[in-house]
Parts: C-alpha cells; sequence; structure tokens
C-alpha cells in the first residue's frame, strides 16, 4: 500500500466486504488478486472486478495450501504481492456453534494457511478482518486493549486465535500486521446477516416476520463503503508493527427492533413482528456491546453515518438486491 500500484491479495474476495475491498484496491490502482472457494461468497459480487484486466481471480480453497502456492507461483513472478488482505472466514456464526469444526477449519486454518503461503513468497504484511466477537459479554465501552478476552462462540474463539498465531508471526517474519476487529458490518452484497435474514424471511411468509429474542439487542452497525474507507486509511497511515483497531459506528447502537420495524416499512408494512422472546438471539449470541473507537478517531477517522442511518442506507440496498 506504500507504492500506488502494487499487488495485493484478498482471500474472501467473492465474500460481502472483500468483493467491495476488491472494487476499492483496484480503483486505487492496485493489481489485485483475489482467492475464495465459493463457499459462502458468489462469483456475481465480483462482476465490475472480472471486467477488469488488473483483477485476477482464482477459486480456490485458501485451506488447500499447495494448490493456492502452485497457481500464485505462476501469478506474481513478475509482480510480488506487497499486502495480504485476509478476509476468508466462515461468517455465519450460528454454523460455527452447530459445528465447531467449520470455524476450525475457515476461521483459524485460513489464517494459520495464509501466513504459511505469505512466506515463500516473500509477502511481509497482513491486514485482518478480525470481530467485535473476540470480546465476549465485555462490560462498559471495549477498547482495543480490554481484556482478559472471553469470547462466548467458536467464531469469537478462533478469530481470537487467528490474532494470537498473526502476533506470533511477528516474531519471525511478519513484518507488520493490521488487524481490524469489525463491528456489524451492512450493506450491498450481504451474505448474511440480520437485515439479509429478514428479508429472505419475509420471501417465505409474508405475513410474519418471527425475529430471534427480545428485539431489544443492541448493536453498532458500519456501512461497508465506511467500513472499507476507514480499513484503508488505517493501513496508509499506521505503520507500527501490530496495529489492532476497533472499527465501528461513532459511539452510536441500534436495536434490533428497530431493523425489524424498518425491513417492514420499506418491504411488508402490513406483516406482523413475532419475536421468540429471551435476551440472545442464539447461543453464542452477544445481545449488546458498545465500541469504543476513540484509537481510530485520534487517527483522524470517524464515520460520517449513525448506526441507525447506516442500517437504513443497507436496507434501501438490499431491498432491491433481494428481491
Ligand atoms: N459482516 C460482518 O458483519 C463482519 C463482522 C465481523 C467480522 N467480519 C469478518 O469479515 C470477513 C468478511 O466477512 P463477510 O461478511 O464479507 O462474509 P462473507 O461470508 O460474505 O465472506 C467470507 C468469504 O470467505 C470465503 N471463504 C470461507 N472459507 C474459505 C476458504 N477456506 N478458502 C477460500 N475462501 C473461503 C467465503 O466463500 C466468502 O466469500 C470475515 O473474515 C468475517 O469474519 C465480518
Amino acid at each position: 500500500m506504500e507504492h500506488p500500484l502494487t499487488t495485493c491479495l484478498v482471500t474472501g474476495a467473492a465474500g460481502f466486504i472483500g468483493s467491495h475491498l476488491v472494487d476499492h484496491l483496484l480503483a486505487l490502482g492496485h493489481r489485485v488478486v483475489g482467492i475464495d472457494n465459493l463457499l459462502l461468497g458468489k462469483r456475481t459480487n465480483l462482476a465490475q472486478a472480472l471486467r477488469r484486466p488488473d483483477f485476477i481471480f482464482l477459486e480456490q480453497d485458501v485451506n488447500d495450501f499447495d494448490g493456492c502456492r502452485q497457481k500464485l507461483r505462476e501469478l506474481v513472478t513478475d509482480k510480488p504481492i506487497d499486502t495480504v488482505w485476509h478476509l476468508a472466514a466462515n461468517s455465519d456464526i450460528r454454523a460455527g456453534t452447530a459445528d465447531p469444526e467449520v470455524d476450525l477449519r475457515h476461521t483459524f486454518l485460513t489464517t494459520f494457511n495464509v501466513l504459511k503461503l505469505m512466506q515463500p513468497f516473500g509477502c511481509r504484511k497482513l491486514a485482518f478482518a478480525s470481530s467485535s466477537a473476540i470480546y465476549g459479554p465485555h462490560p462498559g465501552d471495549l477498547t482495543e486493549d480490554a481484556g482478559p478476552l472471553q469470547p462466548i462462540s467458536n467464531y469469537g474463539a478462533m478469530k481470537l486465535a487467528s490474532e494470537g498465531v498473526i502476533s506470533a508471526a511477528l516474531e519471525t517474519f511478519l513484518e507488520r500486521a493490521w488487524i481490524f476487529r469489525f463491528p456489524n458490518v451492512v450493506g450491498s452484497r450481504a451474505t448474511h446477516g440480520v437485515i439479509y435474514d429478514f428479508l429472505k424471511k419475509l420471501q417465505t411468509n409474508a405475513g410474519e416476520l418471527e425475529v430471534l429474542g427480545d428485539g431489544r439487542q443492541e448493536k453498532p452497525y458500519l456501512h461497508v463503503s465506511e467500513l472499507i474507507e476507514a480499513m484503508i486509511f488505517i493501513v496508509q497511515n499506521v505503520k507500527e508493527k501490530l496495529n489492532p483497531f476497533n472499527i465501528g459506528a461513532d459511539g452510536s447502537a441500534t436495536t434490533v427492533r428497530y431493523i425489524a420495524e424498518a425491513v417492514l416499512r420499506a418491504t411488508l408494512p402490513h406483516a406482523r413482528i413475532r419475536y421468540t422472546g429471551g435476551a440472545q438471539g442464539w447461543p453464542g449470541d452477544v445481545p449488546k456491546f458498545s465500541y469504543s473507537i476513540e484509537k481510530l478517531r485520534r487517527l483522524g477517522w470517524t464515520p460520517k453515518l449513525t448506526s441507525d442511518q447506516a442500517v437504513d442506507r443497507a436496507i434501501a440496498e438490499l431491498v432491491k438486491e433481494v428481491a
């Protein structure tokens, strides 16, 4: 990223956030190699990028080390990879609760293998998509140095383990790591998440929207366009060895009830909402948290949208897409 025209590798490139990141990196003038096994991502998310000569897509499992190494070797002979943006993971927290192997394989081993893959290519900079899920149900504002960290989902545990193995790699070959702890991210091309789930449920039952929990779960939501802007801003402006950053809405948060009502207003205003009850949406869900982005604000970046505004914009985008 320091050089204006470098080659970047993006894992999870066909996913919701990865595909937006690919488009932004290409717009900045980078050559981009995207990897995705299409487990959760979609080739259509890369429709814009696939038209560009400076984008190469590898349909490939990151955990297939030999396959990745061989394909990358053919590609990067003349143009070495500068920064790896590692986003490939299982993004379905509930699937990881039902089967812990899912997060072991796709959330932790993908990180382990990406680090292993970086070494033979002399690639020493890693930007990693971590999550607020590493904090668990922590009281008060979550800051980057909060602890002890006790995640309550396998997903959060495997993200925390990924942060650990990245930190250890800084002792050997890795030169710099940026660790982004995302909040709930919303926007077009979503492959999952509360808004996407509600719209899908309404397609099968137009009369009633089932909402998991009591609707009072309250979390910060960030629009994907602002998330990408913040990630790129951090990589361009922070040069410590290990750089953990919370990225989130500016102190604001949105309830599930707000989202359910806004989705109905935009789609089926006469449908009724049925809450399943209980404070938690599902086992592993942290029902309420408050995120401090003070470190990011001091660096010079704050989001323009509140959490509610990000949700409203994402609903408008997804209503068109999901329909
Ligand atoms: N969306 C959010 O609210 C949110 C919040 C916190 C953290 N994150 C993290 O951000 C990253 C991107 O999430 P997203 O919301 O875009 O989810 P996503 O599911 O749309 O994207 C993840 C992509 O990784 C791919 N993938 C999974 N396992 C793979 C493997 N073994 N090899 C190759 N590709 C693989 C999937 O096919 C998918 O395209 C993930 O690491 C996720 O954990 C997302």
